[in-house]
């Protein structure tokens, strides 16, 4: 079985505490070996197996970090919204009803469009470290045109999610609980085959919280999974809701009370955090430190969608998360990659231990703090996805 080693790692985040007693589990001086794919030996480089290794990757010395799992992300869209952006950077507020504008140009678009444009967000995300992508349905809102986001989504990644229940269409405008039976029963049973999860956008101007039980449960007995976009707009009862229906994931908060947080903390509910649309639409970020005292699990998430967050870049998401969100380096990087993967029920990827999916990215750095300390600044030298080199 050919061998890669890679030698030479100035410092390593594997996330396994075993190896430093912190959540990052970092080796100073390491190696790992790689066989089809998979990580099969990690440790320090002096005691690197090197016999039957058929190929070196020297890191000269730099920082190696697991690939980031970018948990949520929208992509199965047409066009943009630069004019929306501009009017709410001269001081217009952001309101659920963008989406409407979005769901326009992509029934119009063709599958082959769609594939094109998430396949462009997808290489934009490979360049800068993310090597596992959710995506989201969301911008069909009928029948037809969610099943085939699902079937263009399932082409890209197999974190695929049904979110038939982002707003409410124009056509539904006065009968929205007639929609809710649409999302609930035809549109489920069209995307259903091409997806694994189910959210609800459960918020001002989406979705009510009885609404969003009532689909998030007809998506479950149907085998779909639950994830919820909670408090982004204004305090809810999403959070809550997710943690009642033992939710993944709930996403967004940028609002959350006392309440929220005990809940949180002792649920297997991970809190995914989306800075990038508090950036963009200019709203107040959630202060993480009190999530993190609570030991609740928390991940970063690019969020990436034409209205709220038009970016793939996991590495300016840790730096908004170190500045504005009072994460430390630390935290930021494990919620970037381990936290992604906990928010996705995925134990092969967001680590670097053996069994792990050899997904890492070789930095120009010799830390993964300069990703925060150096905003801006494209430090992701390689990248690495099953073994094999992206960038
Ligand atoms: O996660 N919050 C709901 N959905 C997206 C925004 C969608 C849009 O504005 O197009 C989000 O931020
Ligand atoms: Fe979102």
């Amino acid at each position: 079985m050919p061998r890669t080693l890679v030698d030479n790692i100035g410092l390593l985040v594997t996330n396994d505490s075993l190896n430093d007693g912190t959540p990052l589990g970092t080796i100073h001086g390491a190696s790992f070996l790689i066989e089809n794919g998979v990580i099969s030996w990690v440790g320090q480089s002096s005691a690197a197996p090197r016999n039957d290794v058929a190929k070196v990757i020297d890191a000269q010395g730099r920082c190696i970090i697991p690939g980031f799992v970018d948990s949520h992300s929208h992509l199965i869209f047409a066009g943009d919204r630069s004019e929306e952006f501009r009017a709410r950077m001269a001081g217009e507020k952001y309101s659920a009803g963008g989406i409407g504008y979005t769901v326009g140009l992509t029934r119009q678009a063709s599958n082959g469009q769609l594939l094109q444009n998430a396949r462009r967000l997808i290489a934009e995300a490979n360049a800068s470290g993310t090597t596992t992508m959710e995506c989201k349905s969301g911008y069909g809102l009928s029948v037809d045109d969610e099943a085939r986001s699902l079937v263009v989504a399932k082409q890209v990644t197999d974190e695929t999610t049904f979110l038939g229940a982002h707003v409410v269409p124009q056509e539904f405008k006065d009968s929205p609980e007639d929609y809710v039976d649409l999302v609930c029963g035809p549109m489920l049973d069209a995307a259903r085959p091409n997806a694994k999860w189910i959210d609800v956008f459960c918020d001002k101007g989406a979705f009510t919280t009885e609404q969003a039980r009532r689909i998030l449960k007809a998506g479950m007995a149907q085998g779909l999974l639950p994830r919820v976009h909670a408090n982004q707009l204004e305090p809810g009862d999403g959070i809550m809701l997710g943690v009642e229906l033992g939710a993944a994931s709930v996403d967004h908060l940028s609002y959350f009370d006392d309440e929220d947080i005990q809940a949180l903390s002792t649920s297997n509910t991970v809190a995914t955090l989306l800075p990038a649309a508090e950036f963009s639409t200019r709203a107040v970020y959630p202060d993480a430190r009190r999530l993190h005292e609570a030991g609740v699990d928390i991940a970063l998430a690019s969020d990436c969608n034409p209205g709220s967050a038009y970016t793939t870049n996991i590495p300016f998401i840790i730096a908004l998360a170190v500045r504005d969100l009072h994460f430390s380096p630390e935290q930021a990087i494990w919620s970037a990659t381990k936290g992604g993967a906990i928010a996705l029920q995925r134990t092969d990827v967001g680590h670097l231990g053996v069994g792990a999916k050899a997904d890492f990215s070789i930095l120009s750095t010799p830390s993964y703090i300069h990703l925060a300390y150096r905003p801006g600044v494209p430090l992701i030298d390689e990248v690495w996805r099953n073994g094999t080199r992206i960038k």
